[in-house]
């Protein structure tokens, strides 16, 4: 099984110094992008970033800032207790609703933070009798969640699904309840599960399965419905979605999708909203205006399919490998060498193209990438220049296989 690298500070240290004394660069993180684009502005250039979530372009977007700014005048900045004792707004059911509904599940719950959602969620769901099952790829969330679990856990190879049905007949018996986890989009490689196969699996085996849908609401499907969107797959045969605010929603927040007597008991027990405080105004009428367009504009989803489209088209006919990742939201461009995608990284910059390299971080050690997030916003020209530089920039027979 392939090993992976949580963010460890000794690494990205090591690499900074390796980085100097190699190809004489400093590390790519931590960029101030206000100052980047202020820059570029003043050079009279057009500042590109590949490095965030706006996956349907709606940051700023006139309708937001509106309902923000309103959601503030009228509540303030925040609701000032956990919901549970406290109180809920109207605009905390609002919401729920109109995701459970965009999703096809019976209702949902919003957190303060996407990452806490897993956390929280996975610490609390199973017992020591029950039985946790997670692709190898899981995000840190999903691990950090699982590790405070008190049920036994086992890793399927990515995206393998023989593995996971021998792991099924293997150890499904022996436990009461099963719980397979699994992402919608995978994030540092853009690829996908074969979500009707895992759902045959769970069936046969009796087993609930857990999508984290961070990476693939508002970008699979045709509008942007998700990974069951993608399939054509009957939505409420998944048990429970995660996801996120900070994404496609342009927010900040996680929120759990499910059967409604599942949200209801969650919403007496999950510790992580119990004892923690209610979404605010200002960010939940962000997340809600935010989604309210996503319904109304479907063709922001097909825009964004088209600069992925357009993404591995450019990047194949470059002779550049995009991995496995089938160009929705998310494509990494791998590289054969840290240095290599370190100067790689260090160019584009210079360019004002702004996509840090992915080096030793939440990916094996001997696959550096530089991952793109793509945008409804990008420009096929934006695009086209970055291909070329990277293209220009790797040294003949370098090229990663
Ligand atoms: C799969 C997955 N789940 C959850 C999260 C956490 O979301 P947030 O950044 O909104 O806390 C992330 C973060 O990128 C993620 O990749």
């Amino acid at each position: 099984m392939k090993k992976f690298y949580p963010l460890d500070v000794l690494a990205v240290r090591r690499m900074n110094m390796a980085g100097r004394a190699k190809i004489g660069i400093e590390h790519p993180y931590f960029e101030v992008i206000d100052r980047a684009e202020e820059r570029a502005a003043a050079a009279g250039h057009r500042y590109v970033n590949f490095a965030h979530y706006d996956y349907l372009g709606l940051i700023g977007h006139p309708e937001i800032q509106a309902a923000t700014h309103e959601a503030l005048d009228r509540y303030g900045t925040g609701v000032l207790a956990s919901r549970l004792v406290g109180g809920e707004r109207s605009f905390h059911g609002i919401f729920e609703r109109n995701v459970a509904d965009f999703l096809g599940q019976g209702f949902s719950m919003a957190l303060v933070s996407g990452y806490l959602t897993n956390v929280t969620l996975l610490n609390h769901l199973l017992g020591q009798n029950d039985l946790l099952i997670m692709d190898e790829y899981s995000h840190s969330s999903i691990l950090t969640g699982a590790s405070s679990s008190r049920a036994p856990k086992l890793f399927f190879n990515h995206n393998d699904l023989g593995h996971l049905e021998e792991l099924l007949k293997e150890h499904r018996d022996k436990h009461r309840n099963c719980l397979i986890a699994i992402e919608g989009i995978y994030s540092m490689d853009g690829d996908i599960p074969d979500l009707p196969g895992i759902l045959e699996l769970k069936e046969r085996y009796g087993a609930w399965l857990l999508i984290d849908e961070a990476y693939s609401f508002g970008v699979l499907g045709k509008t942007g419905r998700g990974i069951c969107e993608h399939y054509g797959t009957d939505p409420k045969r998944v048990d429970i979605v995660i996801g996120t605010l900070s994404k496609a929603m342009v927010s900040c927040g996680g929120f759990i999708a499910a059967h409604e007597a599942v949200i209801e008991w969650l919403r007496f027990t999950l510790p992580g909203f119990m004892y923690s405080v209610g979404l605010s105004p200002i960010i939940a009428a962000a997340a809600n205006t935010a989604l309210g367009i996503i319904r109304r504009e479907p063709e922001r989803v097909e825009r964004l399919h088209a600069v992925g489209r357009h993404f591995l088209e450019r990047a194949a006919a470059a002779g550049l490998s995009t991995g496995d990742s089938i160009g929705f939201g998310v494509i990494p461009i791998l590289f054969e060498t840290p240095e290599q995608t370190l100067a790689a990284g260090a160019m584009l910059k210079a360019s004002d193209i702004y996509a840090p390299p992915i080096v030793q971080l939440g990916v094996p050690k001997n696959a550096p990438r530089i991952r793109f997030f793509l945008s409804a916003k990008h420009r096929f020209e934006d695009i086209d220049r970055t291909i070329d530089l990277i293209a220009a920039n790797i040294e003949k027979g370098q090229r990663p296989a």
